[in-house]
Formats: C-alpha cells, structure tokens, sequence
C-alpha cells in the first residue's frame, strides 16, 4: 500500500518542499516559511509513528450493542430505516446474544416492542413481558454478558409518550410510579443496569429507593441524564414503534439549545444515584459529553442513535461515504470527547473492524 505522508527517505514528511509521494524533480531548495521547533507532521510520517502518538485507543470493550425485542417466535425482521439491524423473538435474542458476546462486546442494551397499548402503558412492566423474558433468555445463553434494558413507557403507551397523559400533559410524578414498577420488573427479570430513557424529574432516586427497598441493590443505573429532544431518533421510532401521537417530546426532553442545562441533569442524576450517566445523541453532542466528563466521576456514556446509523448507512450505500471509515472515524470521535462506553448501531461492526485492524498491525 502506498503511504502518501511519506517522501523522500532523509525527508519523510517532505518538510524540504519535495511532493511528499517522492518527487522525480532535482532538489530545489525553498525558502523554509515554518520554524525548525514547530513541525507537528513529523509524528504523523509513518503508520507505526501514528500508532505509537495516538491518544484514543479504540477497544471492544468500551460497546454496548442494541438489540430490539418483539411479540412472536421464530423472526428477526429488518429494520427499513435501519439497514442491517433487526427486531427479534424472544426465542432469537439468546442467539443473537451469544453472536454479540463471541465478538467480545461486554453488553446489550434491550428495547421491547408490543401490541397491547394502553394509556398506562402496563404491558411495560409486565413479569412476562418481551423484554422482561428476553432478559432472561440472554441470561440463561450467555450468562457473562452485561443486559442493560431501557425503561420507557413510549413503546407501550397508546399514545406513544413517555408518561402518563393527563389533561394532554404529561403528568411528572403519576408517570416516575409507572416507571419505577417498570425498572423494577427488569430488576426481578435479571437486568443487570436499567436506564430510565424518559428524562422525567425525579425518576433516577425513585427507582434507586423503590430498587433498594426490594432487595435489588445490585442492580445499578445507567441513567439517560442528557437526552436531548432530536430529530435522530426517527429510524428508532420505526423500530420500536413508539413515535407520539400528538406533539413531541420538548416537555421532557432537552432543547438542543441547551449545553449548561445538560450538565444540571446529569448532576441531578449523579446526586439521585445513578452509576452511570449517558449522553445522547453522541455525535451531536460531543461538547455535551467533554463537559460531562470533565464535570462528574461516574463513567460517561454515550449513545450514537439510529439516525446517525442511518445518515452513516445511507451515504455509504450511494457511494458517498465509506462505511468503514466513517463509522470507525464517529465513534474515534465519541471516545475521544470523553466517553468511556459508547453505545451503537455499529458496535459488531467496529468489532470486527478492530479485530482485522489488530491484525494487520
Ligand atoms: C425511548 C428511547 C428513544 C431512543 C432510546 N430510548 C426514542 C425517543 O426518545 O423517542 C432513541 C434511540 C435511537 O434513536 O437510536 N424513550
């Protein structure tokens, strides 16, 4: 493979104005316009300089892969606006599990889908519910692996909220009770994390003390501290089948607008017992996340969300983009704003990719 840093041999970095590539033109020397002290290209000139002065190491265990659960037996249906990513049977999930962790991924974070919607959205929090038996089926696949289940009413409620609606509002504290039975039903299935997703006030010590009182003290909380309300999670939505009826979420999550508000939520969170906090959508947020990072102790997560996935996928399948490169170069870019595990679409990918890079060094 060519490298085209590299030129002439006693110049690797053609700092003596040769075409770094090596020129076939005799030597002209040419006036020096940079000083002697200051040539930072010079730890750039080879592979093996790159890889000795890199200052983000990418590894497989800073991922957390999504997978998505559903009512019946025996399917994995693609995701339309999701290419490459599937919402499983429960009696699927175990195999899927079994392929994530093979990879080395130490996690999985489980959505669940349904078809009994209500306004309570009770199926959330039923002992027999899919994401309540998907949990234990990985658990009894691949007991190793970390399951981390997301506690949301919106994929269960008839009108796609977050919460409980009350007179067209959501209801603040009827909706934390609702979402407290859920996270404690995913405790009861065996989750080893939750991670309350609705950005509700007061939701991350309810669930602590409710999770404490029933003997769940094991069972930590990876909190969505910084959810912002996004135009990105559009692909999500069609998988989970959980975009709202009426309005949007701006009443309970973040306005975009906002970086400082972000940090008040994730200390919130840190002071009402959350393990880990997580910052959402990553790419967009990379200043959200170095804030955070630089603001609290707790590991910092951070979700890439389906509709980066998506715009990532979309340009790759036209030609546009290099997948590989692209998707490796985002979550580069995650990690290097402070995030220590990164959550997304991409994470058997980058495994591999990481693998084979890994190799061939
Ligand atoms: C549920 C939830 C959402 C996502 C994660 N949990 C959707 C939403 O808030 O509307 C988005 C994830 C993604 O887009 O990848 N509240």
């Amino acid at each position: 493979m060519t490298d085209f840093n590299r030129g002439a041999q006693n110049d690797p970095v053609g700092h003596d104005g040769h075409r770094a590539g090596g020129s076939t033109e005799p030597h002209k020397p040419v006036k020096r316009w940079t000083s002697a002290v200051a040539r930072p290209r010079r730890l750039r000139a080879t592979e093996s300089l790159r890889r000795l002065t890199r200052e983000t190491r990418l590894s497989v265990d800073q991922l957390v892969y999504p997978l998505f659960v559903a009512p019946g037996d025996g399917h994995a249906r693609p995701i339309d606006a999701m290419p490459g990513q599937f919402v499983h049977s429960v009696d699927q999930v175990g195999g899927e599990a079994r392929r994530v962790a093979d990879l080395g991924i130490p996690a999985v974070l489980l959505f669940g889908r349904t078809e009994s919607k209500d306004p309570q959205g009770r199926e959330a929090s039923s002992p027999t519910g899919e994401v309540q038996r998907a949990v234990a089926a990985i658990k009894d696949t691949v007991p190793e692996l970390t399951v981390v289940t997301d506690v949301c009413l919106c994929a269960y409620t008839d009108h796609g909220h977050c919460g409980i609606v009350v007179q067209g509002a959501i209801n603040n504290d009827r909706s934390v009770a609702r979402i407290v039975d859920v996270a404690l039903s995913h405790a009861d299935a065996g989750a080893d994390l939750v991670a309350p997703s609705d950005m509700l006030d007061g939701r991350v010590g309810a669930s602590r003390t409710a999770r404490d009182t029933a003997g769940h003290v094991n069972v930590g909380i990876l909190a969505y501290a910084a959810k912002y309300a996004s135009a990105f999670y559009g692909p999500f939505r069609e998988a989970a089948d959980s975009a709202p009826e009426f309005g949007d979420r701006r009443s309970y999550q973040l306005d975009p607008s906002n970086g400082r508000e972000a940090i008040r939520e994730v200390e919130l969170d840190v002071a009402e017992g959350a393990d880990i906090v997580m910052v959402k959508p990553a790419l967009l947020n990379l200043d959200v996340v170095a804030r955070v990072r630089e603001t609290v102790t707790v590991p910092v997560a951070a979700y890439s969300v389906s509709g980066e996935y998506a715009a990532i996928k979309a340009a790759a399948a036209r030609g546009w983009i290099d997948e590989r490169m692209a998707a490796l170069e985002a979550f580069t870019s995650i990690v290097r704003a402070g995030a220590q595990i990164v959550v997304t679409y991409y994470a058997p990918d980058i495994a591999v990719w990481l693998q084979e890079d890994k190799a061939q060094a």
